[in-house]
């Protein structure tokens, strides 16, 4: 089945019908000649094919275009209804702007594959808001790889980018009008980028809802782990995109729960004030998760539902007890289930055929709780963890030492799925923080895992890594007993 579709293209109005599964960067390049935005890894690694995506924001009170870079090797067509696509070519319609005049003069520059995504990663940055400084910059560019160049031509042209950008205005509106009065944005395109344009379907109903069930219904978050596996289009796969069902979308207080939609992407989540005041500290744990565009269009309920046995997001959110609602797609039924009995194999779930996650639910919205994250891969950023495990408790202090509550642990990487370490959490409950309760819940928590050797690990070391990483979670929730120097002396 056609979906209506109706976006801007660089201030342009498009409307064209697609039957879903192809992706933004294919069309650009091979319908509308934008060969700007180039074509690299294909996967969302190296940023070759960013372009700045319009979005209306989750909070409907916002009030503003949130833009956003992503990866459009990953961006169904079909999902942009009601968006505006800015390319490379969009921003260079007057001429070489700033940030570009700074690529080109620190010499950062040499094959140019990779420009076009720095410069739109560096846009989007300045687009966002936020203080503005070079590191600020150097992060905005964690999913861009050059392969000729070397990075310290980069750094020197974002060092000297940085101070011309220090004082942007918070608003956004004001934002965009000084982005536009020193060139970054050319005039006519700012001006089209201040809103958007209507959608040509307010998709309530599914294209597969209007029908009888289609044989293959897929329901899709931000598609950054789908196109991964499906580079090709899929006609006969109708697709359920979850952002564009507004009751999806944000993050929510409800009944003393908080409600995070399927829409939620991984940046929302770490944004959420909501999210920060539950789950003290884990917005540190950002920088451990993919990169900026991937963020900006992953979800956490995609993260979950396709079940990598090493999901981040999925981790975390196991410490933090969260249960799901899966709801009928072709029905009003719902039902709740916990996210440790979710998982019940490799890539198996307790979610049926008919039934997509409406929400994830962190109970006890009004009962915060510590958070500590930690992940081993072969690179610092953007890849794949090996281990990964969280912890979430709350702390009671008292005279003596802390004494730990609701703890739960989680592991990854070390199982056919996400393991919840309920033995481990079941022993640290109630008790006080000291050297032995370390080593014992670290014992325990490798004791939990059933892990099998593959190229990011063997069998032993992912088990040792556990017990190490659990011990490490302790470290950082509670610097103040240097429990370090009885643990490893
Ligand atoms: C370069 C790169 C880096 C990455 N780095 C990380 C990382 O560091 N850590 C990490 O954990 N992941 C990482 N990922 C994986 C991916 O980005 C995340 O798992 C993300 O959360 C997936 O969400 P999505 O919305 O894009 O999923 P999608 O691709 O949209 O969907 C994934 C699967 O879930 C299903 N699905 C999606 N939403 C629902 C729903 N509401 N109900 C039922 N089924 C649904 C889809 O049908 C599909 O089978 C990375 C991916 C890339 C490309
Ligand atoms: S082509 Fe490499 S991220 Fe899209
Ligand atoms: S300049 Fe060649 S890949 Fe960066």
């Amino acid at each position: 089945m056609h979906m209506s579709l109706r976006f801007r293209l660089n201030g342009r109005l498009i409307e064209l019908k697609e039957s879903g599964g192809a992706v933004l960067l294919d069309w650009l390049r091979r319908e509308e000649g934008l060969t700007g935005t180039k074509e690299g890894c294909r996967e969302g690694d190296c940023g070759a094919c960013l372009v700045l995506l319009g979005e209306a924001p989750a909070d409907p009170h916002a009030g503003k275009v949130e833009w956003v870079p992503v990866t459009s090797c990953l961006l169904a067509l079909g999902d942009l209804d009601g968006r505006h696509v800015v390319t490379i070519e969009g921003l260079a319609a007057d001429g070489p702007t700033p940030v570009m005049r700074a690529l080109h003069d620190q010499n950062a520059s040499q094959c140019g594959f990779c420009s076009p995504g720095i410069v739109v990663a560096i846009t989007a940055r300045l687009l966002e808001g936020g203080s503005i400084h070079e590191a600020a910059l150097a992060a905005a560019l964690e999913g861009n790889l050059c392969r000729c160049t070397g990075y310290a031509a980069i750094r020197r042209a974002v060092a000297k980018i940085a101070p011309d950008f220090a004082d942007l205005p918070k608003d956004f509106s004001e934002r965009l009008a000084a982005l536009a009065e020193r060139g970054v944005i050319p005039p006519a395109l700012a001006e089209s980028m201040k809103d958007l344009p209507p959608a040509a379907s307010h998709q309530k109903a599914t294209p597969a809802a209007e029908g009888s069930p289609a044989s293959d219904e897929r329901t899709l978050g931000g598609g950054t782990d789908w196109f991964v596996r499906h580079p090709d289009p899929e006609p006969e796969t109708e697709f359920e995109f979850v952002d564009r069902q507004r009751k999806l979308r944000g993050i929510h207080k409800v009944d003393g729960r908080l409600e995070i939609g399927a829409a939620a992407t991984i940046r929302e989540f770490f944004a959420s004030r909501a999210v920060r005041a539950l789950a003290q500290g884990i917005e540190s744990f950002e920088v451990d998760v993919a990169s900026p565009s991937i963020r900006a269009r992953g979800t956490l309920a995609g993260n979950i539902a396709n079940a990598s046995p090493v999901a981040d997001m999925t981790a975390m959110l196991l410490a933090l007890d969260a249960r799901l609602r899966l709801k009928e797609r072709h029905g009003e039924a719902t039902r709740e289930v916990a996210l440790r009995d979710f998982f019940l194999g490799y890539k198996k779930t307790a979610a049926r055929d008919d039934e997509r996650i409406d929400a994830i639910i962190l109970p006890d919205a009004a009962v915060p709780r510590r958070v500590a994250f930690e992940k081993a891969a072969k690179r610092a950023r953007l890849d794949i963890a090996a281990v990964n495990t969280a912890m979430a408790c709350r702390i009671e202090e008292g005279e003596g030492a802390p004494v730990l509550r609701d703890v739960r642990l989680s592991a990854g990487g070390v199982g056919p799925t996400p393991l919840f370490l309920a033995a481990a959490s079941a022993f640290a409950e109630g008790k006080a923080v000291d050297a032995a309760l370390v080593r014992e819940v670290s014992r325990l928590a490798a004791a939990g895992t059933s892990a099998m050797s593959d190229a990011r690990g063997s069998a032993s070391y992912r088990t040792t890594m556990v017990e190490r990483l659990t011990t490490a979670h302790f470290l950082r929730l509670f610097p103040e007993l240097k429990l370090e120097e009885e643990l490893f002396a």
